[in-house]
């Protein structure tokens, strides 16, 4: 069998992890043969293309990024696209293609499939909002970093009596704010979900100088809206991606500044960004993303195409790609309570 890979959308730790299983199932498992597509489905789009053997992953295991290199481009934004991809594939003798994505470039390897084209999914994003795994790799490897980032922003908030708000990644689910926030004891955890008033969030500061704790830190997710605010998100550009997503930030910013204003504490901001999709993935994430390169490989020869392989449990199962697109995994209350426990 010919496989196709891509990455494409936002990169995440895991990804080479995911293109090296894959090259090595393929080969030694099926004696098969992997041909890379770069920068995700624009490398479909324009020809662009590298065969992938054992020498050419050899040592990415631990690198971060993709050595395929990735894109936003939505091929049905671009003339005729489907059929160009359709064309390229069956031009190169793609028998499946897999494509290695989040929400935006699995809901075009589910509409391709619906075409006819065979595609096997495999779920990244270090957002965790892929419906159907309990965990897209990416994932934990962010939130080690942004852990880390708290522990280290909590000493110089303490030696300084400051309040400091933590900026982090996620667009509609604020998985990495909860999980990282209430692993490196945030005071307060805003998430797109569930939207907190300026005043609640000034009351936890104050209640803890009451206690005698001069320092404060609150962590939010760039997705997350005030609720004093009636209007859209905190945007640093209105300008819309192929796949209609404006970028995201300064929420962080705007909360420190009325914190300030309103309790008059010293307050300062700090926006993670993409340090926390950046470097070597934890060996959680090259542990599931190896699991999930092999599983794709499998469920390609089993003739599972429109499916995406997934994390359930402990096991790895496949799950069909509509079923999972269907909407994003956001955060519950029963989660988001755990973060409140700290904060009253
Ligand atoms: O989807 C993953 C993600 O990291 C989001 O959390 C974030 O909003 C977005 O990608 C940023 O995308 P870009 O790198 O294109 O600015």
């Amino acid at each position: 069998m010919r496989i196709g890979v891509l990455t494409g959308g936002g990169d995440c730790p895991g990804l080479n992890a995911v293109i090296r299983a894959v090259v090595h199932r393929a080969i030694k498992a099926y004696d098969g043969s992997v041909l890379g597509f770069r920068h995700g489905w624009r490398g479909v789009l324009q020809s662009e293309v590298e065969e992938l053997d054992l020498t050419k992953v050899s040592g990415i295991l631990p690198r971060g990024g993709t050595i395929l290199g990735t894109s936003r481009t939505n091929p049905y934004q671009e003339p005729g696209g489907e059929a160009r991809i359709r064309q390229e594939l069956t031009a190169r003798g793609i028998d499946v293609l897999i494509a290695v994505g989040g929400e935006d470039t699995l809901g075009v390897a589910a509409k391709l499939h619906d075409s006819g084209v065979h595609l096997v999914g495999v779920p990244k994003t270090i957002d965790n909002d892929v419906n159907g795994t309990d965990y897209t790799f990416g994932f934990d490897t962010a939130l080690s970093i942004a852990t880390e980032a708290i522990d280290r922003l909590h000493t110089t908030a303490e030696s300084h009596d400051r309040v400091i708000v933590v900026e982090v990644m996620g667009r509609h689910a604020g998985w990495i704010a909860l999980e990282a926030g209430v692993a490196g004891g945030a005071d307060m955890i805003l998430i797109p979900e569930y939207p907190a008033s300026v005043d609640e969030v000034c009351d936890v500061v104050r209640r803890r100088h009451d206690r005698g704790k001069n320092f404060s830190i609150i962590v939010v997710a760039e997705g997350a809206r005030l609720r004093d605010d009636s209007g859209p998100v905190q945007v640093q550009s209105e300008r819309k991606d192929a796949f209609g997503h404006v970028r995201l930030g300064g929420i962080g910013a705007t909360l420190a500044e009325r914190i300030e204003a309103r309790t008059g504490f010293e307050s300062r901001y700090s926006v993670l960004g993409h340090i926390q999709r950046g470097g070597s993935p934890t060996a959680f994430d090259r542990f599931l993303a190896t699991r999930f390169g092999v599983a794709a490989v499998d469920l390609a020869h089993r003739g599972g195409f429109g499916r995406m392989v997934a994390l359930r449990g402990i096991k790895i199962v496949d799950v069909s790609l509509r079923e999972a697109l269907g909407s994003p995994k956001t955060v519950d209350g029963e989660s988001y309570d755990l973060a409140k426990v700290f904060s009253t």
